[in-house]
């Protein structure tokens, strides 16, 4: 089922004033009412409220483009678990395991093997749900040409092996297609940003130390693999180890200028990450990282932004922080007040062996610990804001302000290097919160994640999302009904550089310079099919159902 492919312009044809299959130019145009609420405290507390509507039109492109994935660590376990199994999706490899024959799939991928709630049938007013990937016009994993870079130059289908992830008999049909994929394309090392003890698998560098040479060179690989390919476009995407944090100085890696003089001067705080996504967006291409580290620095944004250029982050939500968003959200919403939320994690992946270093372990630390805030700042009854904290105090005569953060759970995350389990991480999650009348309740959640098998859909799915909002342009309407000559000159623009639709799968949020996170997987998930739906002209239906609530 997950290689079959939606027809030509689509599955769905809405038939609604306002939304036009202009098949000769192959765009969809939808306008779409963007409604909110409006809320202004009042003095004594109250809040006044009033309704708010922007109308947008949004054009997309329904042409499939032949899309290039090129990943930063493609010998690694996410790596090469993605060429393989889009691979054996592509050639249609069965294999046997002992408990049976498996056949290739795309489970985990919210695109392919996932369902949203289109509408209702009116004959029978039961729910009408079609997979993600027949919204709009989207690439089929099994259509990306791969390629990429590693600093080590095992071959694929060597390299495969190394990972320890997929069963041998599969291993075993694949060795040839992953041989045929050869060596990746040497990179940029530089050490201080990984932990010392992957030193030994450094062994396919981009000579020189000049960075702006760097530079050059990777963003001529992805010209080359572009021509060579015959490629319409390419995502480029981190799944390289975690590095350290960058410093961030001013005059450095605050503005983009800075960040392009730092480059020229070969600062040592440009990461070889960051380096990367300067090479993408130069060469117009979207940039994902799937780490914690900060490649994103301010200065990094800014290009973006000046070259409107699109760009992702930080960190894949694999295992244990996708299920935290989903628990202490349910907690909280319950009423429930979580008290303490400890995770230890230990694994026996590269990746796990890079993290057993302090300032490796860091990123990963920083990009766990935030995953809870947006919910606690929401429920200002179980956890008292800043601003009351502050108050209480003066009450009772402290001098000045005694905290700028509200009230929140002790959050705690520990990570453990321990080779035996491989690439199957062990995530132990207690979450301690108060109930009723001074009870306790604890939650224990052991969760065996096995990494590569949970990263690989998000990549395909974040490389499937990223190239989907290049074809969306959008334009701002004074109004729903407003004739098209009034308008024809007003011209679509693309999206904003940070994609924060692709919230859902990273565990970090990167959004928009000044404007809130949100981390609730719901949320994320709800955002995603709201703008699907959006660029069809489709509200969103909520779980109102009215139909069924009334005679
Ligand atoms: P891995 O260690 O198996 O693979 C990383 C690869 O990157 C290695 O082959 C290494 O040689 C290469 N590399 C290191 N520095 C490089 C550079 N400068 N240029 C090119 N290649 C470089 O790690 P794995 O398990 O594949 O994870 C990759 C990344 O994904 C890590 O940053 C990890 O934190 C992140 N991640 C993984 C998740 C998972 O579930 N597997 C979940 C969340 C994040």
């Amino acid at each position: 089922a997950t290689a079959r492919r939606s027809p030509e312009g689509g599955l769905i044809k809405v038939d609604a004033e306002g939304t036009v299959y202009d098949d000769a130019r192959g765009e969809i145009r939808a306008r779409f009412t963007d409604k909110g609420v409006a809320c202004t405290k009042l003095e004594g507390g109250r809040l006044s409220v009033k309704k708010v509507a922007k109308t947008f039109e949004f054009k997309t492109d329904t042409k499939i483009p032949k899309v290039g994935l090129m990943m930063v660590g493609i010998g690694g376990n996410n790596g090469t678990t993605v060429c393989a199994t889009v691979l054996a999706n592509r050639h249609n490899i069965s294999w046997s395991t002992k408990n049976g024959p498996v056949q290739p799939n795309y489970i985990g991928s919210l695109i392919r093997a996932s369902t949203l709630r289109l509408g209702f049938d009116p004959e029978t007013g039961k729910d009408v749900n079609i997979p993600f990937s027949d919204v709009l016009p989207m690439v089929h994993p099994n259509d990306l040409v791969l390629g990429g870079w590693d600093i080590s130059a095992m071959t694929l289908d060597k390299a495969m092996s190394r990972a320890q992830v997929l069963d041998y008999d599969l291993q075993r049909q694949l060795f040839p297609l992953m041989q045929k994929m050869g060596k990746p394309l040497p990179s940029v090392y530089y050490p201080d940003f990984i932990a010392a003890n992957q030193e030994d698998r450094a062994d396919n560098l981009i000579e020189g130390t000049d960075k702006w040479q760097h530079l050059e060179r990777i963003r001529k690989d992805i010209r080359d693999f572009k021509a060579e390919h015959g490629l319409d476009k390419v995502v480029v995407l981190w799944t390289a180890n975690t590095e350290r944090y960058s410093e961030l100085i001013d005059g450095v890696n605050d503005t983009a200028e800075n960040l392009m003089n730092a480059v020229k001067a070969s600062h040592e705080e440009v990461s070889p990450s960051t380096l990367f996504a300067i090479a993408s967006i130069l060469e117009g291409c979207p940039y994902i990282n799937g780490s914690p580290s900060n490649a994103f620095v301010p200065g990094c944004i800014e290009l973006a932004e000046q070259h409107k250029a699109f760009i992702g982050g930080d960190d894949f939500k694999s295992g244990q922080t996708k299920l935290k968003s989903v628990v202490a959200e349910f907690l909280v919403n319950a009423g429930i007040k979580p008290l303490s939320i400890a995770s230890y994690n230990h694994l026996g992946n590269n990746d796990g062996k890079n993290l057993s270093s302090q300032r490796q372990f860091r990123s990963k630390e920083i990009s766990k610990s935030s995953v809870v805030d947006d919910m606690v700042a929401a429920n200002p009854l179980l956890f008292k804001p800043a601003e009351e904290l502050n108050a209480e105090a003066a009450a009772k005569g402290v001098d000045g302000e005694v905290t700028k953060k509200g009230e929140h759970p002790d959050h705690l995350v520990v990570i453990k290097y321990a080779p035996a389990v491989g690439d199957d991480k062990r995530a132990l999650d207690e979450y301690y919160s108060e109930l009723l009348m001074g009870g306790r309740n604890t939650l224990s959640v052991f969760n065996i994640c096995e990494d590569s098998l949970l990263a690989t859909p998000l990549i395909l799915d974040l490389t499937i999302l990223a190239e989907l909002m290049t074809r969306v342009t959008y334009r701002q309407l004074p109004s729903a009904d407003v004739p098209e000559e009034q308008v024809a000159d007003v011209e679509f623009q693309p999206l904003y550089s940070v994609l924060s639709l692709l919230s859902y799968m990273l565990k970090a949020p990167l959004v928009k310079p000044g404007t809130d996170v949100v981390n609730s997987l719901n949320r994320q998930r709800n955002a995603l099919e709201t703008f699907m739906k959006a660029c069809l002209g489709l509200e969103h239906n909520g779980d109102l159902l009215l139909d069924t609530r009334v005679w």
